[in-house]
């Protein structure tokens, strides 16, 4: 990947709906790539935890400000290892657990809870692992792998474990499987979350990725259909209010690519299709991310979408892998995306042991694109290795300044606060600990993209458990400090939900 300033190889420059990738892939890699001596920090006693409980008050040192109320709930992996001690084949497969610290008068009630997937009943009906995931195959029901990947007939509940959003007005769990899977306030499973419309729920993935565009309040995201006779990325927003997913645009492909989230950017829904692509999508029947190959020979895509009219104009790039992207804006004509990007696409394969890579190439990537002209540069913006970022979400599609993430530190994971003008990057960090995503939670009476606070799980592993940091979001510093009983397992993504 190009790390210095220069315009990319330009091709897709005409408005056009339909846009076929083809691509040859070159290699299939290994899963579980074992880790070396120095990133191997015995991740199994993360995953240990299977405590769960209700409303336990935790002590808290240092003052909350008054104006914070609400539930921050997080997702991930909270169980890794069966009873017969095997682990999940991917770290992404981990089982999910619920975690939700409810924030009011400047006191903390925790709770946490697995959710009531298929995989997770099945686990406790029979001691081990039998379900199809991400990289996980049954055991007992080879049938079931295309069951879960291709059918809802069953109403199977998915293991829903990477994030969690609100959709009119209730709490659902995601992962890229639909269907979501709903809980209430106290982290109890309700259910699958059916949409009330006739877009597709068999046959499909989707982003755990959920957008709320903050001036519309509607929520958007993509799916992808695997047809009969084609195969389609198909957008789609959800109204406020509504649970109808209700179709902006569908793009026909040839191959499929494996995508985790997208972003908005004015009046642009931005897609990006990775040289990580399953040639055959019903190979993916047999395991579904064994169907996908990196390809250095073939590009990646990046889509503008039209919000309105849904017209997409494809650029094509050099080849780069993400799976977070910072946020994207229109200014001056132009359209600008940032994102977490990495050199290809191996991080995938050694996921399981992560937070403990370090440095794996993940850079910080600005895309412009010039719609008139057809042009897209990319350049590197930082020597900082960065993941799971954040920002301001009332800046969704906006212009921002600052964004929040996860720094690689040695000896752990610290926090950053990313400032696009370079005035002054800031950091939190406490040896011996990794941090998890951070989030922003702005003031109600907000001067400023930055005036709010932080809040982030981090992981001690000297005294193997975990605290929730509160942050004051201007200077960094430290506000209050949540103590856990127990240690939480590193996890993927949360969400803070404001009272009523
Ligand atoms: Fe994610």
């Amino acid at each position: 990947m190009k790390k210095e300033n220069g315009i990319f190889k330009i091709i897709g420059s005409i408005f056009t709906s339909i846009t076929c990738v083809s691509c040859t892939p070159q290699q299939t890699q290994p899963l579980l790539t074992p880790p070396s001596q120095e990133n191997t920090l015995s991740p199994l006693y993360l995953f240990q935890n299977t405590e769960e409980t209700e409303n336990t008050s935790l002590r808290v040192d240092g003052q909350i400000p008054s104006w914070l109320e609400g539930e921050f709930v997080r997702n991930g992996p909270g169980l890794i290892r069966d009873n017969a001690g095997e682990t999940v084949k991917s770290w992404f497969d981990g089982l999910a657990k619920l975690y939700a610290f409810t924030i009011k008068h400047g006191k903390v009630k925790y709770t946490c809870k697995f959710l009531q997937s298929n995989a997770y009943k099945k686990l406790q009906a029979t001691g081990v692992f039998d379900f199809a995931g991400f990289a996980q195959k049954p055991k007992t029901d080879q049938f079931s792998m295309i069951d879960f990947l291709f059918d809802i007939k069953n109403k199977e509940i998915i293991n829903a474990n990477v994030n969690v959003a609100e959709i009119n007005n209730r709490l659902v769990a995601l992962t890229e499987i639909p269907l979501p899977v709903e809980f209430d306030k106290n982290l109890n499973t309700l259910g699958f979350f059916d949409y009330a419309d006739s877009l597709t729920k068999n046959y499909s993935f989707e982003s755990a990725h959920i957008l709320k565009d903050p001036e519309t309040k509607a929520n958007w995201n993509f799916l992808i259909e695997l047809g009969l006779l084609d195969t389609t990325y198909q957008i789609y927003k959800i109204p406020p209010f509504s649970t109808e997913r209700q179709l902006v645009a569908s793009i026909p492909v040839s191959a499929i690519s494996y995508m985790h989230s997208f972003c908005l950017a004015g009046r642009y829904f931005v897609l990006i299709d990775y040289p990580l692509r399953a040639q055959n999508p019903k190979d993916i029947a047999n395991g579904f991310i064994e169907a996908f190959a990196w390809s250095d020979k073939n590009p990646a895509v990046v889509y503008l979408i039209d919000k309105e009219s849904g017209k997409c104009q494809p650029f094509l790039t050099d080849p780069f892998f993400a799976f977070h992207y910072v946020n994207g804006f229109e200014k001056d004509g132009k359209v600008f995306v940032d994102l977490i990007a990495y050199p290809n696409a191996e991080i995938i394969y050694k996921v399981n042991y992560y937070p403990f890579l370090k440095n794996v190439g993940n850079t910080l990537l600005r895309l412009e694109m010039d719609p008139l002209k057809g042009t897209i540069k990319v350049t590197q913006q930082t020597q900082e290795h960065m993941e799971f970022p954040r920002l301001n979400e009332a800046l969704i599609g906006k212009e921002n300044q600052y964004f929040y993430a996860i720094h690689n530190r040695k000896g752990g994971n610290g926090l950053i606060k990313f400032d696009h003008l370079k005035t002054k990057h800031r950091h939190w960090y406490q040896e011996g600990t990794y941090a998890n995503e951070p989030i922003f939670i702005p003031h109600p009476q907000a001067h400023g993209e930055d005036d709010g606070v932080v809040l982030s799980i981090i992981n001690d592993l000297k005294t193997k458990k975990s605290f929730l940091v509160i942050l004051n979001a201007k200077d960094f510093k430290e506000l209050a400090r949540v103590h856990v009983p127990h240690l939480i397992p590193f996890g993927f993504h949360g969400q803070f939900f404001k009272e009523n």
